[in-house]
């Protein structure tokens, strides 16, 4: 099975989610893999990649062709993909990310990608990172926001993958980093409740399901196992 999680935008939580699916999967004996094919504000290993391994006892990463976590380009720059890749003079071929990936799937029962941004997030100044997805016809999966502002984004979101043909297993709403005070006004429970229910009805989409904001990983875990519970029989997997 292969998944590529996208997000609404940068820093709404794929990440996050990505560590909850593969603490899922992991858990249930899968061979679980995660690559992240472009990382930026990361000279080294993928920051992402090494929160999953903090979280995720049994993934493995640095162990070449077998381990668990496995990054393709990791560019200093902290920008979009195209900009971070022309300041360091590195060209990011789709040829490598599609090879990369076909070879770690060999490997894995369960591959997923956590993508860089949004859909539209530029590679080069000519591919985006949808380009990649539609190529693999990768299930993707959305993380948004959970409060006020969503819809949009999402449903936006939702309308590019249709418009490429690439199957949408589902959306997480995510509750964001605010202010307790600034929370309590874009997370009222009635707009995350009225969220859901307005994107599900509009678009089809199912909602996964709403994620709180926690104070450490371990305490999303059980909410996660129980959002992904029938994830592996989505008509998209
Ligand atoms: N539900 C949550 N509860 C607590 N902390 C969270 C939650 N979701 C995300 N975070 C934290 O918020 C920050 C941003 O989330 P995350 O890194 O997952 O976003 P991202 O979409 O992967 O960002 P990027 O675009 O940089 O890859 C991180 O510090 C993450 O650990
Ligand atoms: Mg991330």
């Amino acid at each position: 099975m292969e998944l590529f999680i996208t997000g609404t935008g940068t820093g709404v939580g794929k990440t996050f989610v990505t560590a909850l699916l593969a603490h899922h999967f992991h858990e249930k004996g899968m061979k679980t893999g995660v690559q992240k094919w472009v990382s930026t504000g990361n000279p080294g290993f993928a920051d992402d990649l090494a929160f999953i391994a903090k979280n995720v006892p049994g993934l493995e990463q640095n162990k070449g062709i077998n381990s668990n976590l496995q990054s393709i380009y990791c560019l200093e720059f902290p920008a979009s993909p195209h900009l971070a890749a022309e300041k360091q003079k590195v060209v990011i071929s789709s040829e490598k990310i599609i090879h990369g990936f076909k070879e770690m799937k060999e490997h894995f029962q369960i591959l997923m990608v956590e993508g860089a941004g949004g859909l539209m997030v530029p590679l080069t100044r000519e591919t985006l990172l949808i380009d990649i997805v539609e190529e693999l016809k990768l299930p993707t999966l959305i993380v948004a926001a959970a409060g006020l502002g969503t819809i949009n984004h999402t449903l936006l979101s939702i309308e590019a993958l249709r418009q490429r043909k690439i199957p949408c297993a589902g959306v997480v709403l995510n509750s964001q980093e605010y202010p307790p005070a600034v929370a309590n006004e874009m997370e009222h429970p009635d707009i995350v409740r009225d969220n859901a229910r307005v994107i599900e009805d509009i678009s089809g989409v199912p909602i996964l399901g709403v994620l709180d904001r926690v104070k450490t990983f371990d305490k999303a875990i059980d909410s996660g196992n129980s959002i992904f519970s029938n994830l592996l029989h989505s008509p998209v997997l």
